[in-house]
């Protein structure tokens, strides 16, 4: 069973609590939230403070999407705010080992992102401290980019290296009705979508779209 996420990057942030309402009756799986720092990547979103906010919205996991650098030193404020999964990116960690650990002493589930350009290579020694891999199929930073084919090979890949492990793999960017059939063939069970589920008013129809 494919797991939805939307990304709250695409909702009305002047109404965010209700958007995470309106997609949790959607029928939406997990929250996805794009933490975005103006450094790591070339956009700013938000922080802990707005999650703990709209926390009280929806019992659906909160998974949040650290594109920050350093991501270790803010963990713990993540975790408070009401995350339930944390994910960092391989390429702003250089103790990724490290802060995996953390996020778990944490009580949270712990994933690791991939930007388009980086080899599946880098969790090869992490993989039993992972509950999650993101696998970015566009360069972070903005929604409503268009899916880069190339990650197809590389969601494969990651399916095969997960072998039995309980690990999600998800999939993050440019995922519409389209694409998605492809992106769940080649081994994704997690589909975040920003555009795609925020289109128009009707979430629950967007959102049942991508099921296929
Ligand atoms: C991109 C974010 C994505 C983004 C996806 O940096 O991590 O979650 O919101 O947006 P769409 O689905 O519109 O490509
Ligand atoms: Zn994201």
């Amino acid at each position: 069973m494919v797991k939805i996420a939307p990304s709250i990057l695409s909702a009305d942030f002047a109404r965010l609590g209700e958007e995470v309402k309106a997609i949790d009756a959607a029928g939406c799986d997990w929250v996805h939230i794009d933490v975005m720092d103006g450094h790591f990547v070339p956009n700013l979103t938000f922080g802990p403070p707005v999650i703990k906010c709209i926390r009280s919205w929806s019992d659906k996991p909160f998974d949040v999407h650290l594109m920050i650098n350093p991501a270790q030193p803010f963990i713990e404020d993540y975790a408070k705010a009401g995350a339930d999964l944390i994910t960092v990116h391989a390429e702003a960690d250089v103790h990724l080992d490290r802060s995996l650990q953390l996020i778990r002493s944490l009580g949270k589930k712990a994933g690791v992102s991939l930007n388009p350009h980086t080899p599946e290579s880098v969790i090869e020694y992490v993989l039993d401290k992972l509950d999650l891999i993101l696998v970015m199929s566009v360069n972070p930073g903005f929604g409503g980019q268009s899916f880069i084919d190339s990650q197809l090979e590389k969601i494969s890949r990651i399916r095969r290296m997960i072998g039995d492990r309980p690990i999600d793999l998800e999939v993050d960017g440019g995922v519409n009705p389209e694409t998605a059939g492809k992106v769940v063939a080649a081994g994704a069970n997690v589909l975040v979508a920003g555009s795609a589920v925020f289109k128009g008013s009707d979430y629950a129809a967007n959102i049942k779209a991508l099921r296929g």
